[in-house]
């Protein structure tokens, strides 16, 4: 594996793969890898010639400075990881490197950015759109993998590449849980010792709620979710809600003919986490 912090490096490398007709998987993280970014990688190894894994703590998708600032970055452990594993390439850029200037590009994502985490959020998904529209322009990919954890940015980043017009294949990935369901996430590390014991709730009532579509309407589900953390000393949700998967509209009726997806954020102390559960 070869790793590289500069576009013009990275770009000389891309030709010779370009060139030999290569194809390129890419896996856009921010790092402190865990089991779910290892199941990206290998299904990306799985699936292409070549495969690049960008390591990058994007700060134009930061909304609260000191979540940036407090962002685990294990970048000798990270690298350790990808080595085992058969990545041909890491990019490892800094911030200037990304952001030579201010970047003011916006992209009509035709309000799938407004809903959900772009309602607590504020510009949330207009970074994500930035970096990886830079990503996709610098590495050209075959394939790009997401994960379904980040639902809402899998579903964003659709649309961005019908938006560039670009014919770059995404490819979902589920969700990676721990033993006790709590999706694996890079914020995990800094839970508290109670707090970790608690976060598992967080899945539980995902399923449960699943559970009560025999019985109770959409919006009684929703309900009955935010009166179960009312109980709650360690954590308060931010918000759930049960949405159709294509335009994150909130579902009224179990029998509407869509995919339904129970998305929900909840705020662990200073950690806020986000997880989901397909609903149908
Ligand atoms: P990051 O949170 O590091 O996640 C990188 C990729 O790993 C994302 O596609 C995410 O959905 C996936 N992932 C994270 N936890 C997962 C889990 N438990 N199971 C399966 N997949 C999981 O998402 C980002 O970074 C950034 O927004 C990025 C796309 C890199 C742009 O900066």
């Amino acid at each position: 594996m070869i790793v590289y912090r500069t576009r013009e490096d990275l770009i000389q490398h891309l030709k010779t793969w370009q060139d030999q007709g290569k194809t390129i998987g890419l896996v856009p993280t921010m790092g402190a890898l865990h089991e779910g970014h290892a199941s990206l990688v290998k299904r990306a190894c799985g699936e292409n010639d070549m495969v690049v894994v960008t390591i990058f703590v994007n700060p134009t998708q930061f909304n609260d400075p000191s979540d940036l600032e407090n962002y685990p970055r294990p970048l000798d452990r990270d690298l350790e990881l990808l080595q085992s594993m058969e990545v041909n390439i890491a990019f490892t850029p800094s911030v200037r490197e990304m952001y030579p200037e201010e970047d003011h590009r916006t992209f009509d994502l035709g309000g799938l950015d407004q809903v959900l985490e772009g309602a607590f959020r504020k510009g949330h998904f207009t970074g994500v759109a930035q970096i990886v529209s830079k990503l996709f322009a610098l590495i050209g990919p075959t394939r790009a993998y997401f994960g379904q954890k980040d639902f809402q940015q899998l579903v964003i980043v659709r649309r961005l590449v019908e938006l560039l017009q670009s014919n770059i294949e995404i490819v979902p990935c589920p969700i990676v849980r721990e033993e006790d369901g709590l999706a694996m996430s890079s914020r995990n590390a800094l839970l508290s010792e109670d707090q970790r014991k608690a976060a598992p709730f967080i899945h539980q009532t995902l399923r449960m709620a699943r559970e009560k579509r025999g019985t109770m309407s959409p919006e009684e589900v929703r309900k009955w979710v935010f009166s179960r953390f009312q109980n709650q000393t360690l954590m308060s949700l931010e918000y759930f809600d049960i949405v159709e998967d294509r335009g994150l509209v909130p579902v009224t009726d179990w029998n509407e003919p869509v995919n339904k997806v129970g998305c929900i954020a909840v705020q662990l102390g200073r950690v806020r986490l986000i997880d989901n559960l397909i609903f149908n």
